[in-house]
């Protein structure tokens, strides 16, 4: 088989590639984009010994066709993967993800062979604040409102003020994205839905959760929020909890999301899917930092600042049952097993600085996309 991996040089890329079939031949595009490539504008030596690794934009993909032609299966993990950022870099994640995979479908239509199966990496941004119940009825609520985050009500509340209870995210629920990012990973699905469903290709589509291990850029101050609390709290440095702390986020592990990745990409049926790839398990941020603190044995120092940042979600847990469904039952890491095989790697990697994750938090105030409640 031939497996084209796009973006396969970054965090999940780098562990799929390792977890292909052994007798497959691997092609990766990545662009190396140097706010996830901090330290190196090169492909490993890891990744230049299992795949043909060529340095390019998805959206300059069409340069490449040689090497594309005969793939069987096309996995598209290049993306833009900052949401905060998206807020503001608007043309850029567009460009990137939207852009970026209209170019590769572009491509695809143009190749002799058409691949069999399209996977794409999207994410739970597609369901913006998800589904609520207030018991009786289903809500999807219109995202939070700033005057409400200004006076520090953080939970999402019905019309009447009352608040309402979140819903695992199903994936037949409405799609309502609260980011650019998040718009952008549905555009990507209903680009590759269309071209897919009118070509014959099998597409499955799946919704990661927060993706945290071993291998995570430590420089990129825009995503992996577990990395910025292991950095502050190794560091002995303060760290601000946005919000209340309450919030909760679905952390799986990026072994579990490469297995998933891995079983669709080799299935032998169609599978013509879209399925949430996370733990079942909502955490609050709190829990994640205390368990990371007991793991490297420090005491925490944290402020709950009551700053927030607009269109962040309040809750996010994924429901695992499509997958169930189709593969038999889901058993991911537990945190705390994860929380430890990333701090053994951690302990052996260079920090982030302070510095580059405060200027990325005064980008965000300056764009007007960090707040804080009204005392
Ligand atoms: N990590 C998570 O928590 C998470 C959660 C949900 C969804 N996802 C999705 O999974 C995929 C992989 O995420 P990741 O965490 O490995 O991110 P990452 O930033 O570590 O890797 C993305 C890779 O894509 C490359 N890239 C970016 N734009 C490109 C372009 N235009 N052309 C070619 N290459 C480009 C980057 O250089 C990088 O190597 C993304 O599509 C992301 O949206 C990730």
């Amino acid at each position: 088989m031939k497996f084209l991996v796009t973006g396969g040089a970054g965090f999940i890329g780098k562990w799929l590639i390792e977890k292909l079939p052994a007798n497959a031949e691997v092609v990766v595009i990545d662009s190396l984009d140097a706010q996830v490539h901090r330290t190196s504008q090169d492909f490993s030596p890891e990744l230049k010994a299992r795949a043909k690794c060529i340095q390019v934009d998805v959206q300059d993909i069409e340069r490449h066709r040689e090497a594309v032609e005969g793939t069987d299966v096309v996995i598209h993990l290049a993306s833009q993967t900052g949401t905060g950022q998206s807020m503001y870099e608007i043309s850029r994640y567009v460009q990137h993800n939207a852009n970026g995979t209209a170019r590769l479908l572009e491509l695809i239509s143009s190749l002799e062979q058409k691949p069999q199966r399209i996977i794409l990496s999207s994410s739970r941004a597609v369901y913006g604040d998800g589904a609520y119940t207030d018991g009786n009825r289903v809500y999807y609520p219109k995202g939070r409102r700033l005057e409400d985050l200004q006076k520090g009500i953080w939970e999402v509340c019905s019309e009447n003020g009352e608040p309402l209870k979140p819903l695992p995210m199903e994936e037949s629920h409405l799609p309502k994205p609260t980011s650019v990012y998040g718009l952008t990973k549905l555009w990507q699905e209903q680009l590759l839905q269309n071209y897919c469903e009118n070509q014959g290709i099998d597409l499955v589509t799946l919704r990661f959760q927060n993706v945290y291990g071993p291998k995570q850029e430590l420089g990129n101050p825009y995503t992996g929020i577990i990395g910025i609390f292991t950095n502050a709290i190794v560091q002995g440095n303060s760290l601000e909890v946005f919000e209340d702390g309450q919030m909760t986020r679905d952390f799986v592990f990026v072994e579990d999301v490469v297995d998933a990745v891995v079983r669709c990409a080799t299935h032998q049926e169609t599978l013509s899917a879209v399925i949430n790839v996370g733990t079942g398990q909502a955490v609050t941020l709190l829990d994640v930092i205390h368990a990371i603190a007991e793991l490297v044995d420090k005491s925490v120092n944290y402020t709950i600042s009551g700053r927030f940042r607009v269109g962040d979600i309040r809750h996010a847990v994924a429901d695992m049952s499509a997958y169930e469904r189709l593969f038999g039952s889901w058993k991911p890491t537990p945190l705390k097993a994860g929380l430890a095989q990333y701090l053994e790697w951690y302990l052996g990697q260079k920090p982030l600085s302070p510095a580059v994750l405060q200027a990325s938090l005064k980008e965000m105030e300056r764009t007007g996309l960090l707040l804080t409640k009204q005392s």
